[in-house]
């Protein structure tokens, strides 16, 4: 496929063609979801759970995210490669301009932060200096120990209210992206229609513009043994990886994933 870019997003958006992303962490990934079809490579920070260990993504930092960022570049054969900003790295602006600098010089094409309209103003100058942001809203779990667990955010009227007027405001500061994790999804399809940014959804139904899985999950490995509910097999009716990676971009465009018990009700 042609090298994927901000501009082939909006356009895909604009189409109704729905975009799939994947999380990665080393260049074979990289090579093999890309040459399935995988329009987005997300260097997630739940590597500090499924590569490292740990129970949380805190303990990971901007050098390590920018390590597996360099690995996914070798290995990526055309897809944006989309970064996450770890744990603490986005608290002053100083940190935000010299972690999304180093991300963005291993390679990423864009960068994730987790919060709300809060953001606002990081998003704006990160942009102004051609650092295209995602901002990822809904449940956040680099603020579990404020959330209290990893929960479905929006179900009250209140909370849903703020997360749509969130989502406009960062859009209006500048936000390339938006990541929607586990907000109901009726909820998550307002926002969709409601700005005009690409929205990316886990666990927040089937109508954002695209969809999102921890790689690991869709193969049908988990160290913990919980599996979320949002999360489907794709190994299921495969023969090797590259069968299920494939079937994950088929599912993603015809809609036929998240079905209805993927999603969250409010
Ligand atoms: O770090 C990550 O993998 C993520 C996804 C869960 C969206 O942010």
């Amino acid at each position: 496929m042609p090298d994927v870019t901000l501009t082939t997003l909006q356009s895909l958006k604009a189409k109704g063609e729905k975009i799939a992303m994947l999380t990665c962490y080393d260049a074979t990934f990289a090579q093999a979801a890309s040459r399935a079809g995988v329009e987005i490579l997300l260097v997630g920070d739940s590597l500090g759970m499924v590569l490292q260990g740990h129970d949380s993504t805190l303990p990971v930092t901007n050098a390590e995210m920018a390590y597996h960022t360099a690995c996914v570049k070798r290995g990526n054969e055309g897809a944006l490669i989309l970064a996450d900003l770890p744990f603490m790295s986005c608290a002053t602006i100083e940190q935000a301009f010299a972690n999304s600098g180093a991300l963005m010089q291993a390679g990423a094409h864009m960068v994730k932060v987790e919060g709300a309209a809060w953001l606002a103003e990081t998003i704006r100058l990160l942009a102004e200096r051609g650092v295209p942001v995602c901002a990822h809203m809904g449940l956040t779990p680099q603020t579990v120990n404020i959330l209290g667990g990893y929960k479905v955010q929006g179900r009250q009227e209140n909370q849903a209210r703020q997360m749509r007027a969130d989502a406009i405001a960062l859009e209006q500061a500048g936000a390339a992206m938006l990541l929607l994790e586990c907000v109901p999804s009726e909820l998550a399809a307002e926002i969709t229609q409601a700005v005009s940014i690409p929205v990316i959804g886990i666990g927040a139904g089937s109508a954002t513009d695209g969809q999102v899985l921890v790689l690991h999950d869709m193969l049908g490995l988990s160290l913990t043994g919980r599996v979320p509910k949002f999360v489907k097999n794709f190994m299921v009716g495969q023969s090797d990886i590259q069968g299920a990676l494939k079937a994950y971009v088929t599912a993603v465009k015809d809609v036929s994933f998240p079905g209805n018990e993927h999603g969250f009700s409010a």
